[in-house]
C-alpha cells in the first residue's frame, strides 16, 4: 500500500519518520517528484535501486535542508560556494569530493569519490529535509527509463505498492531535472537541467564545459543512458510538418495543428514545466507515433532538447 500524504505538519512529520524507518518516501521538488530514502541507510537506498528497476551503477543526488548540512556530506572548494550562494535553494545539482566520515551509503555514490548534492527550494522538500533532519538520496520518482513525474498521480501511476508513501502537493513549477555541475578540473556541465546554464556561466565569469554527446557505451554521468524519459510511442523531433499518423506536440503560436502544446505563446519556462506532463499525456491518450516541434536551444531549451533527444532514442 502507497499512502497519499498532504502537506501539514503532521503529514510531514509521518513522513520523515517512515524515512528514519529506512522507508521510502516520495516527494515533491521544484523540478520533479523525486524518490527519497535515508542516504545513509544502506538497505533504504537499495530499496530506491529495487523500486525504480535502476542499473545499480548509477548514483543518486543526495538532497540537504541547508549549507551546513551539505558541508558534513561534501568538500566545497571556492567555486562550489559561490555557486551555493548564488543558486541554493534551487534546481541546481554540484557534483563534490565526498566529505570524510558524513556517513553516506556507498551505493548512494556507486562507489565514486565524489557525491551529487543539492537543496531543493520547494516548501514541502525543504519542510521534509529540516523534519527528518538527514541527507535523503532521491532518483527521479519513476520507473527507471520512463517519464520523470511532475505530479504525485504521476508517481501513484509508476510506483504505487512499491513505495510507502508520495506526498501530493500539486505539480512541479520547474518541471525537468535539476541542472548538474561538476567543478573539477574545469567547471563541466553533466546535466542540462532546471537552472541555465547561462546563469552559471555568468555566476563563475567563465565558460562551462558543455558535455558530451553521451551514448550507452561510454555514460559522461554514470548512468546517463541515451534512451530514457520515453513514453511508449517512437518520438521524432524537430518536425515541422507532421505524417498523418503522428500525433504532434507543438511549441509556440505556429502550430496550430497540435494535438497537445508545449507551451502555446513559445515560452521556454512553460515549456519546461509541461514538458513530463505533455508526454504522461501522449501515453494516455494512445498516440501511436508522436511528433515534436522544434524548440530552440538556449537557456532551459537545452534541458528540454536534451529530454527529448532522450526519448526519442532508440529503445535498448
Ligand atoms: O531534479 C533533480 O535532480 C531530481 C530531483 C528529485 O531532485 N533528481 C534527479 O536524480 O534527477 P537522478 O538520480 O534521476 O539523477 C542523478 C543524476 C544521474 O544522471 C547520475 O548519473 C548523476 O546524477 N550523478 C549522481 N552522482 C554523480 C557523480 N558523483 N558524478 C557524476 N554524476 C553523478
Ligand atoms: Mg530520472
Amino acid at each position: 500500500m502507497t499512502d497519499i500524504l498532504g502537506t501539514s505538519e503532521d503529514q510531514i512529520a509521518q513522513a520523515a519518520a517512515l524515512l528514519a524507518q529506512g522507508a521510502l518516501v516520495a516527494f515533491p521538488t521544484e523540478t520533479v517528484y523525486g524518490l527519497g530514502a535515508d542516504a545513509r541507510n544502506g538497505q533504504a537506498v537499495a530499496g530506491i535501486y529495487a523500486a525504480k528497476g535502476r542499473p545499480s551503477f548509477n548514483p543518486l543526488i543526495v538532497h540537504v535542508a541547508n549549507l551546513q548540512m551539505a558541508q558534513k556530506y561534501a568538500v566545497f572548494d571556492d567555486q562550489a560556494l559561490r555557486l551555493a550562494a548564488a543558486f541554493w535553494p534551487g534546481p541546481l545539482t554540484l557534483v563534490l569530493p565526498i566529505a570524510p566520515g558524513g556517513g553516506l551509503s556507498e551505493l548512494v555514490t556507486a562507489g565514486l569519490d565524489t557525491v551529487a548534492i543539492r537543496i531543493p527550494a520547494a516548501p514541502v522538500a525543504q519542510a521534509l529535509l529540516s523534519a527528518f533532519d538527514g541527507p535523503v538520496a532521491a532518483p527521479s520518482a519513476n520507473p527507471s527509463g520512463r517519464i520523470s513525474p511532475t505530479r504525485a498521480g504521476h508517481v501513484v501511476q509508476g510506483l504505487s505498492g512499491k513505495i510507502a508513501a508520495v506526498i501530493d502537493a500539486g505539480p512541479c513549477g520547474v518541471g525537468v531535472e535539476s541542472t548538474i555541475m561538476a567543478l573539477t578540473p574545469t567547471p563541466t556541465l553533466l546535466r542540462a537541467g532546471g537552472l541555465p546554464v547561462e546563469a552559471v556561466e555568468a555566476c563563475l565569469d567563465q565558460p562551462v564545459a558543455l558535455p558530451q554527446i553521451v551514448d550507452d557505451h561510454s555514460p559522461s554521468a554514470p548512468g546517463q543512458l541515451t534512451s530514457h524519459y520515453a513514453p511508449n510511442a517512437p518520438v521524432r523531433l524537430d518536425v515541422t510538418d507532421p505524417q498523418p499518423d503522428e500525433t504532434l506536440l507543438g511549441f509556440g503560436p505556429d502550430c496550430t495543428n497540435a494535438a497537445l502544446s508545449l507551451s502555446p505563446a513559445g515560452d521556454l519556462t512553460e515549456a519546461a514545466a509541461n514538458l513530463f506532463s505533455c508526454l504522461h499525456k501522449l501515453d494516455e491518450m494512445g498516440a501511436k507515433r508522436i511528433a515534436v516541434s522544434p524548440i530552440p536551444d538556449h537557456g532551459l531549451g537545452r534541458a528540454i532538447n536534451d529530454r527529448l533527444r532522450r526519448a526519442a532514442a532508440p529503445r535498448g
